[in-house]
């Protein structure tokens, strides 16, 4: 079967989803582009997005129309030559809609399972639980005659198991996107033992066509991306805990710090509190609880998660992308309180952020902002200022961000030592290109 012969019928399981959606956007416009090439004229792509949740599928058709509109303006030149014989389409706007309409003809939002028995290649972007993905990946495989390809998203149940359990050696592959898939450039590719060569070499070339950046991980739970991940944010709670109770202020204020620590003063796009939310309180735990067992000298989880998740507080994102409440309340974007774990509310920052601000000491002249670094040539001559700037003050801003740069770095390097990442540029490559970190974590800047 040919590259394009295996997109002719695709599905994706969980579409609804926040990385379902995602990896269905990037397919659907892959898919679509290879429907306007003249070779295959007259051929049919179909894109089954299934989910449980119909609603959510209407929010899904609403954020594909919204997206597929901004990547149609990127691409108006190579469209114009798609669309060169269709003298109905004159100006730049109807070359647009033309392509909306095309992209979303592709796709078939349905709530049945069966759909899938069709396809060729599967994607699985359902909720983290490895019981339920070995179900549907084994029932699809039951009741299809074509062998299909099974990628799976999951972010932490090792290959192998769900290949074991499900029957299905040979044909499933960990391909990871990191959310927001249609923004984040990297893909951790997993194989197992059994994975076929024929399977590895197509999931090269549709990550070259989505032009995303593969990264290879063993198959070890969590993988690299959140093997990091989920170490940094325990390290995060930890530490508002132990601050919390040196300087006998409240949790929420340390938290409060914690965040801020993690997003000014590390330079990242998110502090590590905002991007659990983002992610999801919920999600992160289910990570963990995935992980947990898998690891016999470290304990992965943490009590304070479960508590939020008992009082309800679990973050994620409303299928507009708006970000939900967790650790943090957010309006129009921005973070307006924090939560209270013991009264069980949300804390106005107005109410205690300059006194934090104040405990924090002021950060060096030579900060330099997330985003401002991102395109800038002078990135590392910039960093490299400010963070030895940082460990020469004695703020307490200061000393809490080079602990943190400094069990950041540990972690990345014990990715490797524990033979979960093959060697530290990847795992330099997993933060850059799929956290958006302006540098890698095993860096020279917190020796
Ligand atoms: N879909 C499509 N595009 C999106 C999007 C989405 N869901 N969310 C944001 N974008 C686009 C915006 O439209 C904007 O595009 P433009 O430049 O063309 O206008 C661009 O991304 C930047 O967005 P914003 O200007 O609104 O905001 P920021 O510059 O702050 O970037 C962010 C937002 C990309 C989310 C950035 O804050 C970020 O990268 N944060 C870190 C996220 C992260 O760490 N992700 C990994 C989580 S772990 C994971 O996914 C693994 C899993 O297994 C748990």
């Amino acid at each position: 079967m040919t590259y394009e012969e295996r997109l002719q019928n695709v599905a994706v399981l969980g579409a609804a989803g926040k990385m379902g959606s995602g990896i269905l956007l990037l397919t659907a416009v892959e898919m679509a582009d290879l429907s306007l090439q003249p070779e295959n004229k007259g051929k049919s792509f179909v894109l089954n997005a299934i989910d449980v949740s119909p609603e959510g599928l209407a929010g899904l058709m609403k954020y594909l129309r919204e997206q597929v509109r901004k990547v149609a303006e990127k691409k108006t030149v190579w469209l114009r030559q798609m669309y060169a014989n269709r003298d109905d389409l004159v100006e730049n706007y109807d070359i647009i809609d033309e392509y909306i309409f095309d992209v979303l003809n592709v796709v078939r939002p349905v709530t049945s399972m069966a759909a899938a028995y069709e396809s060729n290649l599967i994607f699985e972007a359902v909720s983290e639980n490895r019981d339920l993905k070995v179900k549907l990946l084994g029932d699809i495989d039951k009741n299809s005659k074509n062998n299909p390809w099974f990628f799976t998203n999951t972010s932490s149940v090792p290959i192998n198991l769900i290949e074991g359990d499900a029957g299905l050696d040979g044909r499933i592959i960990g391909f990871h996107f990191y959310n927001p898939p249609a923004v984040q450039r990297l893909v951790e590719l997993i194989k197992t033992e059994k994975t076929g060569t024929d399977v590895v070499e197509f999931a090269h070339a549709y990550a070259k066509k989505l032009r995303k950046i593969i990264v290879p991980s063993n198959d070890f739970a969590g993988f690299v991306g959140n093997g990091h991940f989920m170490r940094d944010a325990l390290h995060g709670i930890k530490e508002a805990e132990a601050l919390a109770a040196e300087k006998n202020i409240p949790l929420y204020q340390a938290i409060y710090i914690i965040n801020k620590v993690t997003q000014d003063y590390l330079v990242r796009p998110m502090g590590i509190f905002q991007l659990i939310d983002y992610v999801g309180v919920d999600v992160v735990n289910f990570i963990l609880n995935v992980m947990n067992p898998h690891y016999k000298d470290e304990e992965l989880r943490h009590e304070l998660l479960e508590k939020l998740m008992e009082q309800g507080v679990k973050g994620g994102q409303y299928s507009s992308g708006a970000q939900k409440d967790g650790f943090l309340k957010y309006k129009g974007g921005r973070v307006t309180a924090i939560w209270d774990i013991h009264k069980q509310h949300y804390v106005e920052l107005e109410k205690f952020k300059d006194e934090c601000d104040e405990m924090m000491g002021d950060m060096p002249d030579s900060a330099v902002a997330w985003k401002s670094l991102l395109r800038n040539k002078k990135k590392d001559e910039l960093l490299t200022t400010f963070f030895n700037d940082l460990k020469a003050a004695s703020t307490l801003g200061s000393v809490l961000a080079v602990k943190y740069g400094q069990r950041s770095k540990a972690i990345g390097e014990k990715l490797v030592v524990d033979n979960v990442a093959h060697n530290i540029d990847d795992v330099n490559t997993v933060m850059l290109t799929g956290f958006f970190h302006a540098y890698g974590p095993v860096n020279n800047f917190f020796d």
